[in-house]
């Protein structure tokens, strides 16, 4: 089955075209990052008339890429939820439109599903180099998944493919959220993560700054850790800067400790809760699943097998996306035209809230995949 997947819940609008959930056949997108660096974070209507311009172009890109025209996919798939409604709604009503004229199914996709989805991933393999297993065969159910991003700190169990149940969130900064905030207030631009990771490759080991483990609780949370980094900052004439900028060593230590607090408490609750839940593996997603610290941690700490996309699949993409419609199309589900945007949607949630807007389209037990 081949889906096209299309992505702009947030500052990247992306399209990409999948076989059977797994093989990426195309993948493009465009970053707004350089429209958004100026303010220091994503500005929701920039974002929203970026993803206007580029929506038609990079959806033609994904289908000329993998050497298909719209009639031979089989299902149009595309992020409902969460994130900013302006943006959210351009990919929405691009896929409604293709579906459409096209006489194809329509799917939309709980993107923090989207982002555990990406483990499942690969790119076209040779007869010598066949494709990985996927996760369920090789750890098998159930998986924990780590779904750290921008907006959010998830970590939900998923027992059986589409059934995530949450056990653990941030109670208030994101884990991207705090390494852009953390970024901004080294001086280090947006987007904090990279720009974090880049800086502490090079930092020295300094004192280290406090974890809060919410002890009893697999929640998360960051706010105290950025205050501490505002004070540690202050006190190392990092911030405010000074003329002539902060001491780029300063800068560098504080931010290899703050990148390591992060790091630690993510990974080290991430491996417990895996052994007190009885998960055969981890799987790892969202764009703060792409720092190296933090997958050498959890494989560290970890004693089930740790699936961690490649850098590039755990931001923001078309792919995951089409990933995990082909879950929800081999269940037989499909979106109706109601299907609405989302933007407060859980990681729990079906793509469309109301059951009514989901309509089978198989009879139970029947495969569409072939
Ligand atoms: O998943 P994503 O692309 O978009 C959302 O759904 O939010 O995640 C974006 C977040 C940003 O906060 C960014 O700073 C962070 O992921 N990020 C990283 C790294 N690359 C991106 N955080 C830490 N280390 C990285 N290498
Ligand atoms: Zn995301």
């Amino acid at each position: 089955m081949i889906v096209l997947g299309i992505e702009s819940s947030c500052d990247d609008t992306a399209a990409a075209v999948v076989a059977n959930g797994r093989e990426i056949r195309s993948n493009v997108a465009t970053s707004q990052a350089e429209l958004h660096a100026r303010y220091g974070g994503i500005v929701p209507e920039l974002a929203s008339r970026s993803h206007v311009q580029q929506i038609v172009p990079v959806v033609r890109a994904a289908l000329a890429d993998a050497d298909l025209t719209l009639p031979e996919v089989d299902a149009i798939a595309v992020t409902s939820g969460p994130g900013l409604a302006g943006s959210l709604i351009v990919g929405l009503n691009m896929a409604k439109g293709l579906a459409a004229a096209s006489g194809k199914p329509l799917i939309g996709v709980n993107h923090l599903q989207g982002h555990a989805y990406a483990a499942w991933l690969h790119q076209p393999q040779t007869d010598s180099q066949p494709a990985p297993p996927p996760p369920e065969e090789l750890c098998g159910f159930p998986l924990l998944c780590l779904v750290v991003s921008g907006g959010h700190t998830d970590l939900a169990l998923l027992r059986a493919h589409g059934e995530f149940e949450r056990i653990g969130r941030t109670r208030d900064d994101a884990a991207g959220e705090a390494f852009d905030k953390a970024a901004r207030l080294m001086g280090l631009g947006y987007p904090g993560g990279p720009a974090i990771q880049e800086a502490a490759a090079h930092g020295a080991t300094s004192d280290p700054l406090p974890r809060a483990w919410m002890r009893g609780t697999w929640d998360f949370s960051f706010s105290g850790l950025k205050t501490a980094v505002l004070h540690r900052a202050r006190a190392e004439g990092i911030h405010p800067p000074p003329d002539g900028g902060p001491d780029p060593g300063a800068v560098a230590a504080l931010a290899r400790s703050f990148q390591d607090a992060v790091a630690d408490v993510l990974a080290t609750k991430t491996a417990r809760a895996a052994v007190e839940f009885g998960a055969r593996g981890i799987v790892i997603g969202g764009g703060v699943a792409a720092n190296s610290a933090l997958r050498e941690a959890l494989n560290d700490r970890s004693g089930v097998p740790v699936i961690s996309p490649p850098p590039a699949l755990c931001t923001d993409n078309g792919a995951m996306i089409a990933a995990a419609a082909y879950h929800y199309l081999k269940r037989g589900e499909r979106s109706g035209w109601d299907l609405d945007v989302k933007p407060g949607l859980t990681i729990e949630e079906a793509p469309s809230a109301s059951a009514a807007l989901v309509t089978r389209i198989t009879a139970p037990g029947s495969d569409i995949s072939a």
